[in-house]
């Protein structure tokens, strides 16, 4: 009981509910005073869905360009990586965790120092596919999309940046309550979920890929010239199904990290369940942007999930 109210699930849970609360006051237009209207669509938007919004003046001196979204990767892969080396140095060479990252651990989950004495294969793997996932959004947004000039706000900036930290801690928390024996030795805790999981994962990372670059490719030409900043009507790949395919594949991806341990950590189901309603907001939103905009808009085209939302 009392691990299941540690800090950090604490933590994911708010961060999963405050987005789901978000989601059903856009959604069901709860009618709130203009004021506050203003601010609330301010925090819940950003990029395209932020231009047809009114803001005071005072809201535009918070905006900074949505092209700094690569910050938030460049954070990720230098945090994260520094934590897997870390967790390598513990397996290969059973050097014990530095007492400030233990005393962070600690403070999220409650769990004795102990906890980390052992790295199991599931966390290094998590941790090893947080990187891989992050260096590709990295490349991505420096080499791939193609960005107008969109924007996001200071506290939207700021979370982002956090967002990884937390998320970097949260794949070291999970490491006690994977359901594996102390006494199998590293590569004798193999098992089948962790292949289904990264197989998975990859597949999901494809998806991922190729609806960043179907969106790239609406903006260039056939060498590779940017001919527009418009945003258009996305079509081809999964975008004849749902909006945001790479939204969709961003869950997947979780989801599979998830199977990657063994679908028994209650701490990553409360990441999932994070991205879940974080990413049904961005697709909701996005959404019904581009219904207001194209008249011909595919009616039967969901936002987020193939024939479901
Ligand atoms: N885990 C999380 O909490 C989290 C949170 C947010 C995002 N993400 C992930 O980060 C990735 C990017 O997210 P995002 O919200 O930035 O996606 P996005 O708004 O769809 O933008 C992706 C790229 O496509 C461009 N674009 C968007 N709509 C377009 C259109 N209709 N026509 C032409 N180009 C278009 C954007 O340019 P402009 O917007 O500059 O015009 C940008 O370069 C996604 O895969 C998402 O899953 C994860």
């Amino acid at each position: 009981m009392f691990h299941v109210l540690s800090t950090v699930n604490i933590i994911w849970l708010l961060l999963a509910l405050c987005f789901a609360a978000a989601f059903c006051l856009n959604r069901f237009s709860v009618k709130l005073p203009d004021r506050v209207e203003h601010v609330f669509q301010d925090f819940i938007r950003y990029g395209k869905t932020k231009e047809n919004i009114k803001r005071t003046s005072w809201q535009l001196v918070f905006d900074l360009s949505k092209r700094y979204f690569y910050h938030f990767y460049v954070v990720s892969v230098m945090w994260n990586g520094l934590l897997l080396l870390v967790s390598l140095r513990s397996v290969v060479m059973s050097e014990a965790f530095p007492n400030w990252l233990i005393d962070i651990l600690w403070s999220l989950t409650g769990r004795s120092r102990g906890s980390w004495n052992e790295i199991h294969l599931s966390t290094l793997l998590l941790q090893v596919l947080l990187w891989v996932h992050t260096l590709r959004r990295l490349l991505e947004c420096l080499f791939v999309s193609v960005f107008s000039n969109g924007v996001i706000n200071v506290v939207q900036y700021a979370f982002g940046l956090s967002y990884y930290i937390i998320l970097g801690l949260t794949v070291l928390c999970i490491n006690d309550s994977l359901p594996q024996s102390e006494s199998v030795g590293f590569f004798n805790q193999l098992r089948w979920y962790h292949v289904i999981g990264t197989l998975f994962f990859f597949w999901a990372s494809f998806l991922q890929h190729q609806s960043l670059s179907l969106l790239a490719k609406m903006r260039t030409d056939s060498s590779g010239k940017v001919e527009t900043l418009a945003h258009k009507m996305p079509c081809g790949g999964w975008f004849e199904l749902v909006s945001c395919p790479h939204y969709l594949a961003e869950l997947l991806i979780y989801a599979a990290m998830s199977v990657c341990c063994g679908c028994g950590s209650l701490t990553w189901w409360l990441v999932v369940l994070y991205v879940l309603c974080n990413q049904a907001l961005a697709a909701q939103l996005c959404h019904e942007y581009y219904r207001s905009k194209f008249e011909t808009y595919p009616h039967d085209r969901k936002a987020f999930i193939p024939f479901v939302l």
